[in-house]
């Protein structure tokens, strides 16, 4: 037999086995391939793989540790930092495509992220929740949206930047804050995190979450929302019509070579605009001495130190209004999402029959949104922590690092 003939059957054998020829043959309705509201999830998957592939690398050179202090030689000046911070530091300025490697995985994070909300909105206004499985995807998507945002938080914390250092007090203090008013999520964050103080251990632990834990979880939820479209298809059209919406779902195209061809295109147009914000809006590592030994809970933060853009809306919240009550603002917002399906009564659904639905999802996007360009541009002089509207005991005003 020849050589050819040979790969040809380990081809059909492996077809066969794995049922790829199904997957290939996949019928995908035309208006989902053309329709750009139905492509932000391809976005977001494709994200996570450049995620994976840079954050495994990412992985060989960083070394979690706040409390040791280590000694940077930068140009002419000597730098006092943590472990952390110097890992980061050696790999961008030091390693070959350290530079790049970094940026592309942050880059690549925020745009899961932008594609993840993007898709929210998109399912929110075409009512996607009303189909086949629609509850179970809806459910899916909520709680990857969220692990996706807490992803990014994790990841931001570990470069222990002053940014970092800050996003990671104020993290702490929400839940300190939740344990002083006596409510169980602050002892248990206390319980698992070791600590609610910027130790060594809080940022091993976050490690761990960010590179096994949190990415895991997120593949699996990945996996099977995959699995349960393939098995119920796509949302059907948001038309009220039904024979329009019958013959607009029965127009379909395999998957292989149309939406194939498609998904890699994307990719290609992803990485290359990824390169281009890396190489146009690299981030910098902000000073880790000025600020961060010399900042504490309850001190102003200093200008121009913002949260990571996926809570910056939150940030704006936590200024803006009193911060008693945006602690729990999120939260209210999640559970808000998750019942959507059951509050959304109307019989299908067409834009027409869901006017009001259309209304609360902009409201609801217009929230985030507004939240997140206010933060760039308000510099309100308030302390940055949910402490500031409560009296303090005096013995949890602490330095940031190490107790
Ligand atoms: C949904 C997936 C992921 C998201 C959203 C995400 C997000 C982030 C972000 C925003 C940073 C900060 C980047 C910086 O400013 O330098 C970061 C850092 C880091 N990530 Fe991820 N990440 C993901 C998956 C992973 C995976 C799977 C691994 C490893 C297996 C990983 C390993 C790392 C490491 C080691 C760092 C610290 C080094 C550095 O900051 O450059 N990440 N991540």
């Amino acid at each position: 037999m020849s050589l050819l003939r040979l790969i040809n059957r380990l081809w059909d054998m492996l077809m066969d086995r794995f049922k790829l020829r199904e997957f290939l043959e996949h019928p995908v309705p035309r208006y989902a391939n053309l329709n750009p509201l139905y492509w932000f999830g391809d976005v977001a998957a494709v994200s996570f793989v450049i995620l994976v592939v840079t954050g495994v690398v990412l992985a060989l050179f960083y070394q979690p540790g706040v409390e040791e202090r280590v000694v940077i030689q930068h140009g002419q000046e000597q730098l006092i930092a943590t472990k952390s911070y110097q890992s980061v530091y050696e790999l961008v300025y030091r390693e070959p495509f350290g530079f790049v490697l970094r940026n592309l995985h942050r880059w690549a994070a925020f745009m899961m992220v932008f594609a993840t909300l993007t898709h929210f909105f998109a399912k929110f206004l075409l009512g996607a929740y009303k189909r086949r499985s629609g509850g179970a995807l809806w459910l899916l998507g909520v709680l990857l949206g969220v692990l996706v945002i807490t992803q990014t938080v994790l990841g931001y914390i570990l470069v222990m930047d002053l940014e970092a250092a800050l996003a990671l007090q104020i993290g702490l203090n929400i839940f300190r804050y939740l344990d002083y008013m006596g409510i169980p999520v602050g002892g248990l964050a206390a319980a698992f995190m070791g600590s609610l103080f910027v130790t060594d251990q809080v940022i091993s632990r976050i490690y761990i979450l960010h590179i096994v834990l949190v990415p895991g979880i997120i593949a699996a939820l990945l996996g099977l929302k995959i699995w349960l479209i393939l098995h119920a298809g796509v949302s059907p059209p948001p038309i009220r019509d039904r024979a329009r919406a019958e013959a607009a779902a029965s127009a379909t195209e395999p998957f292989y070579p149309h939406r194939f061809a498609l998904t890699m295109g994307q990719f290609m147009l992803q990485l290359s605009f990824l390169l281009l914000l890396v190489a146009a809006f690299p981030f910098p590592i902000y000073d880790p001495v000025n600020g961060y030994e010399t900042w504490y809970p309850g001190k102003e933060t200093p200008p121009g130190v913002r949260p990571p853009w996926p809570v910056m809306w939150y940030y704006t919240l936590v200024k803006a209004i009193d911060p008693f009550i945006a602690v729990g603002l999120p939260v209210l917002m999640v559970l808000f999402a998750l019942v959507v399906p059951l509050l959304d009564r109307a019989r299908s659904n067409a834009l027409e029959e869901r006017t009001i639905w259309v209304i609360i999802a902009v409201i609801y996007m217009a929230v985030i949104g507004y939240g997140t360009v206010l933060g760039y541009f308000i510099e309100i002089p308030k302390p940055l922590t949910p402490f500031t509207s409560v009296e303090v005991p005096t013995e949890d005003i602490v330095p940031t690092v190490g107790r």
